[in-house]
């Protein structure tokens, strides 16, 4: 397995992270079996990294990692980087009610999820959403000190802007930055990037197949649950829908060219953009992991970036990546 290192303070991780949300949440209903088998496959491949949040199906999320990593071989578990996001607040509808950065809150939902998942560290620790009412100083610090402990080995951020970030790595050493980060999201280019890049911050990029949408898989007619966040994200919706699958067929023509998938070419264009880029691939089963873990062998050559660039050029995609409330919460 390939690596890369999460910045210059963070640990050493394989190339492709593997993003478990999905075996809990937000794109309809899972395969508990299927899930367990797929984090299972992906330790066995060599992956090390598994992401989550505590807010994925309010802790089904890490308790499914929790069962996974117990019931995995010890040399595999014992390699498992487990990184958490924490702070988005639910209720018992689902609904979601803002984000809480406050330091009892982090050391709160620290410990939660220290027992859900069944570990004595967390490897990499995050605040999901900026909470605009506690100055990331204050969040950072509360982690910094649950590091001191040795609750929690490096400290990420997530969805934030240059600005916020500055002043985090100000306050402690940030290993990473986790925001969205694909052919068709492409907005942390101007800004955020170079500022990551200075700081020696790297990125853990979600989102790389665009929650499937690039992944060749999705099509026009697919029925989505109501729970589904497709069913209600703009890129996914009636003409932005038949638009961005157009772009999609444009990619499977330079897939085909080269004998590989459109999801392999979409994972590995974002693997080309720097070594401190590391993509979390949302499956969910082991055949579309099989199929993610193929993009590490894909090389992309002047020809086919370029290529690609013509295919899909930034700002190509119709929708914004989240519907306005949403997008609202992520710093821009
Ligand atoms: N920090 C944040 O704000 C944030 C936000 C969102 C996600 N994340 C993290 O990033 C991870 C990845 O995000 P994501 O799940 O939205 O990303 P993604 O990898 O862009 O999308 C995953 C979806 O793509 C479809 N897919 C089709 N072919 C695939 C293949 N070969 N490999 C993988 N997926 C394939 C799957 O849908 P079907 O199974 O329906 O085919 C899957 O549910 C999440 O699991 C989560 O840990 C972080």
């Amino acid at each position: 397995m390939q690596t890369r290192s999460l910045g210059t303070t963070g640990p050493q991780v394989s190339a492709l992270g593997l993003g478990c949300m999905g075996m809990s949440a937000l794109y309809g209903e899972a395969d508990r079996a299927e899930s367990i088998a797929t984090v299972h496959a992906a330790l066995e491949a060599g992956v090390t990294l598994l992401d989550t949040g505590d807010f994925y199906a309010m802790g089904h999320n890490e308790l499914l990692i929790g069962e996974a990593l117990r019931t995995a071989p010890a040399a595999r578990r014992e390699q498992a980087l487990v990184s958490v996001k924490f702070g988005a607040l639910r209720d018992p509808d689902g609904g979601w009610s803002g984000y809480d950065g406050r330091p009892a809150a982090v050391k709160n939902f620290a410990a939660y999820s220290l027992q859900r998942l069944g570990v004595d560290h967390i490897d990499v620790y995050r605040l999901a959403r900026l909470d605009p009412d506690v100055p990331i100083e204050e969040t950072v610090g509360a982690i910094a000190e649950l590091v001191e402990k040795g609750y929690v080995r490096h400290i990420g951020l997530s969805e934030v802007g240059a600005r916020t970030i500055r002043r985090a790595a100000a306050t402690a050493p940030i290993a990473d930055l986790q925001i969205e980060y694909s052919l068709i999201s492409r907005g942390i280019e101007d800004e955020i990037l170079p500022a990551t890049r200075e700081l020696g911050i790297g990125i853990t990029a979600y989102g790389v197949l665009s929650r499937g949408l690039i992944s060749g898989h999705f099509t026009q007619d697919r029925q989505l649950a109501p729970n589904d966040f497709r069913a209600h994200s703009p890129r996914f919706q009636g003409e932005n829908l038949r638009h961005n699958l157009n772009l999609v067929e444009a990619l499977r023509k330079i897939a085909e060219g080269k004998g590989v998938t459109v999801a392999q070419i979409a994972i590995a264009w974002v693997l080309s953009r720097g070594e401190d880029i590391v993509p979390l691939v949302g499956a969910r089963r082991r055949d579309r992991l099989a199929e993610a873990l193929g993009a590490l062998d894909v090389t992309l050559d002047e020809a086919d970036l370029a290529a690609i660039e013509e295919a899909v050029p930034p700002g190509a995609a119709a929708g914004e990546r989240y519907a306005a409330a949403q997008l609202a919460q992520v710093e821009r």
